[in-house]
């Protein structure tokens, strides 16, 4: 399966991805600015995305604990999400990221 990744300047990144793998693995397998500081503890917000709108309604839900996390990302749009939170499954194939500014 493929993700793209949109970084701040417009680039597109196509990454190769398997089932099961967390977005967070995946971008920084390819080199995307995500520190992801807390390794997906929900304590840091810096692994915050903004997910295609056409894409976003694929997801599952974030939970209470990473909308509230969400609540302190800077720019944080109506799609964001935490990468460390979104794990890969085939109905995601396609799905679209955005890297925050
Ligand atoms: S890596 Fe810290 S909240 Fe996702």
């Amino acid at each position: 399966m493929i993700v793209r990744f949109i970084a701040r300047d417009g680039t597109i990144t196509s990454a190769a991805a398997t089932v099961g793998d967390r977005l967070l693995d995946v971008a920084q397998t390819h080199d995307q600015p995500l520190e992801g500081t807390c390794e997906g503890q929900l304590s840091c917000a810096t692994c915050h995305v903004i997910v295609d709108p056409a894409d976003f309604a694929r997801l599952p839900p974030a939970s209470a604990d990473e909308e509230d996390m969400l609540d302190l990302a800077h720019n944080a749009t109506r799609t964001s999400r935490l990468a460390c939170q979104i794990h890969l499954t085939g109905a995601l194939d396609g799905l679209t990221v955005r890297i925050p500014g």
